[in-house]
């Protein structure tokens, strides 16, 4: 059974797909802690699942650094196999990353490597794209730029806002990430070649 914990900063749609998904006996993965940057309304799907959670907030630290290596210890007392950024509105420092890698994994709103960064869905408005996507990848020490492990595409439709776009995409981003954890779950995925 893979080890999961999941990062969030927001709502935690996605989390809480994840955590249904993990409902499930026969899906080999289980979330075992959710963490937050901030006190996140997505904390609430961890307490509706009676999963354990963290705040570590990033305004009580003075530099990322120190936030990153407060986040690292309580991940560390976990110990999850995987690490699943869900929405953290955050870049994590290289020291975090690089302990986890390859085993963190990042879902973005965008057919990467089409609109990385905090806007993906509004950058692919401002674009005038006719299609834009969601994306599953390995974190690594840029910003959306690691391996891509899953991505499908979205239409942009006439009359879409941000909202009406990110809510499209949204469905696709959980499927994909169910998925992905389930692939690195029974080894059809490895991350250390993905
Ligand atoms: C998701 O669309 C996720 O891809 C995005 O934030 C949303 C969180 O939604 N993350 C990024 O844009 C990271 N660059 P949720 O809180 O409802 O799951």
């Amino acid at each position: 059974m893979l080890t999961v914990a999941v990062l969030i900063s927001g709502t935690g749609s996605n989390l809480r797909a994840l955590l249904e998904a993990a409902e499930d006996p026969d899906y080999p993965a289980r979330i075992v802690v959710v963490g937050a940057d901030r006190e996140a309304d997505g904390l609430a799907h961890a307490e509706d699942f009676g999963i354990p959670s963290f705040t570590v907030p990033y305004a009580h630290f003075a530099t990322r650094e120190e936030w990153g290596a407060e986040l690292a210890a309580q991940l560390r007392v976990w110990r999850p196999d995987l690490v699943v950024l869900s929405g953290l509105m955050r870049l994590l420092p290289a020291e975090l990353v690089d302990e986890w890698s390859p085993n963190i994994i990042n879902t973005h709103p965008a057919y990467l490597p089409e609109f990385p960064g905090a806007h993906g869905v509004r950058d692919a408005l401002a674009a005038g794209a006719a299609q834009t996507g969601a994306s599953v990848i390995v974190v690594d020490n840029g910003v959306d730029s690691g391996p891509i492990v899953a991505q499908e595409r979205v239409p942009v439709l006439a009359g879409d806002d941000e909202h009406t776009l990110h809510e499209r995409i949204k469905p696709v981003e959980r499927r994909l990430l169910i998925d992905v954890v389930r692939r690195i779950a029974v080894g059809e995925l490895d991350l250390t070649s993905p």
